[in-house]
């Protein structure tokens, strides 16, 4: 790529425009495919910054979703005034606008710079429009050595377009995909429902069978509403619809709060469960509750994988820009050659299956989550000896 852009010529830009959307249209994943349009936003236009923010039509809102100039994704569900932003007259006027000096005008939404510590000298923002309606805007920000100027527009305009309908194709692929996994894995439990609903009606079960298959209802009733809360979790994060409500917490409180809850299940299934925490841990920014979930469904791996009288150990550290926390069991462990696909949404090794109940959307959410922080997970597993999960996040004090 040429890097001075400035003196590049129309027909050179459309010929950058034809190349990066050709390699959009070819990308699924909805949150790679959001950072390359903020990436080509800023190469086709000049700018030193740019970002993309959806609209939620069922709440009104504007949020962040993804940006060149946030290192972490953490900013991501940020909300932006509808009425007090420039965005938000964007998708109120379906019109595109350049701005010389937001600061001085009135719809900017000032807190923005507060956040990103990035001043905002010039704007250029149009509405991404599919058959009619907003879906975002793409803004890019501080046009290098100028103002921006109506080509840019055109430019950016015929980029939105491309974008728009990747954005499109990748939220339906998803449905897709996803919807047929879920009809799959309702199957099974739904026909287990129906065999024992017909069987209860046929008045062919002695009166003390009837209790067990009652059970056995209630039971699948349960996976089945539990598979479609996850389900659901899962479908919102991947399709980045989920909202992070971002405060600045304690992670230590949190590890103890987890440790309390998943400590009562423990004390009852003789299973013994250590915390290790230095004194004092930074704290950090982010969606309290998401994390919670996630160290949560982590910690219930351990104990319904774990061995009689087995152990879990939640431990954590801190390092020079991340905390890590350590979530480790003295269980079944998970064989090398399943070890790739556990993240994968369903997927459950073959021989946990038969023996530990689980829908195998646990993971899927925990990944999402901690990615969707800016951090990572990674695990070392080894059969009948146990397994370790270490999760790494950002912390910025
Ligand atoms: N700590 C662990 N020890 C051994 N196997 C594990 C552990 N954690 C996960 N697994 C394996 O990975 C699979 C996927 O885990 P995941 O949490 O996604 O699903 P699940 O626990 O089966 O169901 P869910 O969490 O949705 O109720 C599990 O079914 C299990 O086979
Ligand atoms: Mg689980």
């Amino acid at each position: 790529m040429k890097k001075n852009k400035s003196r590049s010529t129309l027909l050179n830009r459309y010929q950058q425009l034809i190349n990066i959307s050709c390699d959009l249209a070819s990308e699924l994943d909805l949150n790679i495919l959001l950072s390359k349009i903020v990436d080509a936003a800023c190469e086709v236009s000049d700018a030193e910054e740019a970002s993309i923010l959806l609209y939620d039509p069922h709440k009104n809102t504007l949020y962040f979703q993804a940006a060149t100039n946030l290192d972490s994704l953490l900013k991501r569900g940020l909300v932006v005034p509808l009425e007090k932003s420039i965005a938000g007259w964007i998708v109120t006027n379906q019109e595109a606008v350049i701005v010389d000096n937001p600061q001085k005008d009135k719809r900017h939404f000032n807190d923005i710079g507060k956040i990103t510590s990035i001043e905002c000298k010039s704007l250029l923002g149009i509405p991404l429009l599919s058959k009619g309606k907003v879906i975002g805007v793409l803004e890019v920000i501080n046009k290098k050595g100028g103002a921006f100027t109506k080509e840019d527009q055109d430019v950016l305009l015929a980029l939105g377009g491309q974008a728009t309908v990747a954005i499109e194709n990748s939220r339906l692929f998803l449905q897709s995909d996803s919807i047929g996994e879920f009809v799959h894995e309702i199957r099974t439990p739904l026909s287990a429902l129906s065999a024992a609903a017909h069987l209860l009606k046929s008045n062919r079960v002695h009166e003390d069978q009837k209790k067990k298959m009652i059970d056995i209802l209630e039971s699948e009733i349960q996976a089945l509403s539990n598979m479609s809360s996850s389900f659901l979790d899962l479908s919102r994060l991947e399709s980045g619809r989920k909202q992070y409500n971002v405060i600045e917490f304690n992670i230590r409180d949190l590890l103890i709060d987890c440790h309390e809850i998943i400590n009562n299940e423990t004390q009852k299934l003789n299973l013994q469960f250590e915390l290790e925490l230095p004194a004092t841990l930074p704290r950090i920014r982010g969606d309290r509750k998401q994390l919670k979930q996630a160290f949560i469904n982590l910690l219930n791996n351990a104990v319904k994988f774990n061995k009689d009288e087995g152990e879990i150990l939640l431990k954590a550290h801190q390092g020079k820009d991340l905390i890590t926390i350590v979530i480790s069991d003295t269980g079944m462990g998970i064989p090398e050659e399943e070890q790739s696909k556990i993240f994968e949404k369903f997927y459950r090794v073959s021989s946990h299956r038969d023996q530990v109940p689980g829908t195998g959307l646990g993971l899927s959410v925990v990944k999402q989550i901690i990615q969707g922080h800016g951090g990572e997970i990674s695990f070392t597993s080894e059969v009948n000896v146990g397994t370790t999960f270490t999760v790494t996040l950002p912390h910025e004090v």
